[in-house]
């Protein structure tokens, strides 16, 4: 076996751990950047972590200016309110945006220069900035990666930063902090962490390390999605989610993912589409793709979503899923437009992900996928 292995440097995982946050972050600095989006002050978890700061010493300053497919100007903003203010530490507070926002804030303050100046692998010379991540969504594994996906709007762009830099110092996993979440975010958030495990799984950087994580959190997914979106308040599937997104999370930092993210990347730039749907509606068809590269694997997965009773194929079986869970049937119901798609293939193209994806991808592959998923 050859890896090459990527792990973040600690992990608190389980209900209650939000209230640790404080005196951790105190062993970093007196000063925090608190970075989080537009809807998260109404869930109260702002407030938790920022009493839980100060109770611990350490003064925030709450930038809450991040949206869904965070852009460059929104680096930009954050790190202008954290100017001058003597911060060590930055703690993201939310789902991937918030995540993906703090980690590129934590990067360019401690590397200076631009945000663009970062697009690609391992551009940064130094370490970022400390950066605590609590994350009240499962599905990004945001809070536990070297990526951050970062919208250009002037070039029309989910924008790739793969540096080892970025990975949180600290991730904060605490299932009571998804009780809230409404049941279309627990949908689409869930539907990335199954994408991830999938797309990590048959990836051309697979490994077994990152197969044993990858394994579970299908299962986990599979069997907690359902009942997490049918009842937020079911504490046991919202333990298993975190966890799925957690275990996949770890499982993409180094496998990386495959075509179905690049995909998914443009209609997010294009038509600010949540990144989960996306995900979820292309899947099935990515998945169909590219079976006959990775049979045994794709039979594998089709083993744990059917629930091991064979003979359904993957693609039906992974729409039923969707259903369950009120899924989209089509990108043509969220506006996209036939059109539109052989921009958006060649965009595909040269998205990062399509670079570990079992079965090389052409234009009119790409083009064909896209049909289907309409
Ligand atoms: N860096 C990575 O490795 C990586 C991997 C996959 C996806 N991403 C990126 O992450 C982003 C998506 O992240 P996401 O799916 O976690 O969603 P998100 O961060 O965009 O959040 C979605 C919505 O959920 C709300 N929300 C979050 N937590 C809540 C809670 N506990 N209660 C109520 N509402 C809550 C937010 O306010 C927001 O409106 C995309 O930009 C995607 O490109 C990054
Ligand atoms: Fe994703």
């Amino acid at each position: 076996m050859t890896a090459d292995l990527h792990f973040p440097a600690r992990v608190l995982f389980g209900r209650g751990v939000l209230d640790r946050v404080g005196p951790l972050a105190r062993g970093w600095s007196e000063h925090a950047l608190v970075v989080t989006d537009r809807g998260m002050p109404a869930t109260g978890l702002v407030d938790r972590v920022t009493d839980g700061l100060r109770a611990a010493g350490v003064e925030p300053i709450v930038y809450d200016g991040v949206t869904p497919n965070p852009t460059i100007a929104q680096v930009e903003a954050g790190l202008e309110a954290g100017a001058g203010r003597g911060i060590g530490v930055i703690v993201s507070v939310g789902g991937g945006s918030a995540h993906d926002c703090a980690k590129t804030i934590a990067l360019v303050a401690a590397n200076g220069g631009e945000v663009r100046d970062y697009e690609g692998f391992d551009r940064s010379p130094h370490r970022a900035l400390p950066c605590i991540a609590v994350n009240t969504t499962s599905g990004s594994g945001a809070d536990v990666s070297r990526y951050a996906v970062i919208t250009d709007p002037g070039r029309s762009l989910k924008m790739i930063i793969a540096d080892a830099h970025l990975t949180p110092r600290l991730a904060v996993n605490d299932p009571l902090t998804t009780v809230g979440l409404p049941s279309a975010v627990t949908m689409a958030t869930g539907l990335d962490a199954l994408t991830h495990a999938i797309e990590a799984y048959v990836s051309t950087a697979a490994s077994q390390v990152t197969d044993l994580f990858a394994l579970r959190a299908i299962e986990l997914a599979v069997a907690d999605l359902p009942r997490a979106v049918r009842d937020g308040a079911d504490l046991e599937a919202r333990d298993g989610m975190m966890l799925a997104a957690l275990l996949a999370g770890l499982a993409i930092d180094s496998a990386s993912v495959g075509a179905v993210h690049a995909l998914a990347h443009q209609l997010g730039a294009v038509y600010d589409l949540p990144h989960g749907v996306c995900n979820g509606i292309l899947l099935p068809v990515v998945c169909e793709f590219n079976q006959p590269a990775s049979t045994e694997r794709y039979a594998r997965v089709a083993a744990i979503v059917g629930g091991g009773r064979g003979g359904r194929p993957l693609r039906a079986l992974l729409r039923a899923l969707g259903d369950r869970v009120g899924l989209p049937r089509g990108l043509a119901e969220l506006g996209v437009e036939r059109s539109a798609l052989p921009d958006l293939a060649a965009r595909a193209l040269d998205d990062m992900c399509m670079q570990t994806n079992p079965r090389p991808m052409r234009h009119a592959d790409i083009v064909a996928c896209y049909e289907r998923a309409l």
